[in-house]
């Protein structure tokens, strides 16, 4: 299959990119967000969109009094947010006026507006290590009636708190570190991936995709690498 289609996600989703360490996570979440219009990223690492020229098209903020509500998501419609280290410990707090954001919104313009955005958190591995992660869960959980969009990445499933991975909708899966995260996938996949497949997973940027439908059942999707322009909605 020389050009995979990958489903853009939908606001209600909550999509989860894992996978180790250089296998493409950000690479791929970078490709997706360039076809939706509204997003704000934060970009724990510092690289994000940077080898697909994304920054180009977005707003980057760089500390949390950057961050005009006022004209985020109507005038300003993408913002990547790379935060200091230092300032790491007020992310969590950024991602609730977000939230609080995304429920103003639905109040003024009602269900469907055209101003709803997706948030993308990008390593969320530095956000749940011991940090406060109270908006992040919230708005995995709460975000899907308020058609926030919510995608998450991080290098291992198990560093992702529970309250938010069971909100899993579409899991995006590239190579894993190690055997016990295999296992932790295994296991979300409800036994429908296996350890076989997960092991045949190359550095080739070649993933699978478990998607929850109605009724808890979860299909599997393996994609080839994605190359630039394959992003379309059907
Ligand atoms: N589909 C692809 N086609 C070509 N190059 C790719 C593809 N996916 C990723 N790469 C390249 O591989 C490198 C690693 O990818 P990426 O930064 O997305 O990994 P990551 O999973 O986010 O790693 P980390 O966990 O360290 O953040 C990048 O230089 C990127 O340009
Ligand atoms: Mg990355």
């Amino acid at each position: 299959v020389p050009n995979a289609i990958y489903e853009l996600p939908d606001y209600k989703e909550r999509v989860f990119v894992v996978g180790a360490n250089g296998s493409g996570k950000s690479y791929f979440v970078a490709r997706v967000i360039a076809c939706l219009p509204r997003w704000f990223a934060i970009d724990l690492k510092g690289d994000f969109g940077e080898d697909c020229g994304l920054d180009k098209s977005a707003t980057i903020i760089t500390k949390p009094s950057d961050f005009r509500l006022r004209l985020f998501p109507r005038q300003i419609k993408r913002i990547i947010y790379r935060p200091a280290p230092t300032d790491y410990s007020s992310v969590d707090a950024v991602v609730g006026r977000l939230f609080n954001l995304a429920r103003a919104l639905k109040k003024r313009y009602g269900k469907g507006h055209p101003y709803r955005f997706y948030l993308y958190c990008d390593e969320g591995l530095l956000q749940s290590r011991g940090r406060r992660t109270v908006h992040l869960a919230g708005s995995a959980i709460s975000g899907r009636s308020l058609e926030m969009g919510f995608i998450l990445s991080s290098q291992r499933l198990s560093w992702i708190p529970v309250e938010i991975r069971t909100e899993a909708w579409r899991v995006v899966v590239f190579y894993l570190s190690s055997v016990e995260e295999e296992r932790e996938v295994i296991k979300l996949s409800k036994n429908r991936l296996t350890l076989q497949q997960l092991e045949e997973l190359g550095a080739d940027y070649s993933f699978y995709e478990l998607k929850r439908t109605q009724g808890g059942l979860i299909t599997v999707t393996h994609f080839p690498k994605l190359t630039q322009g394959v992003h379309q909605s059907q």
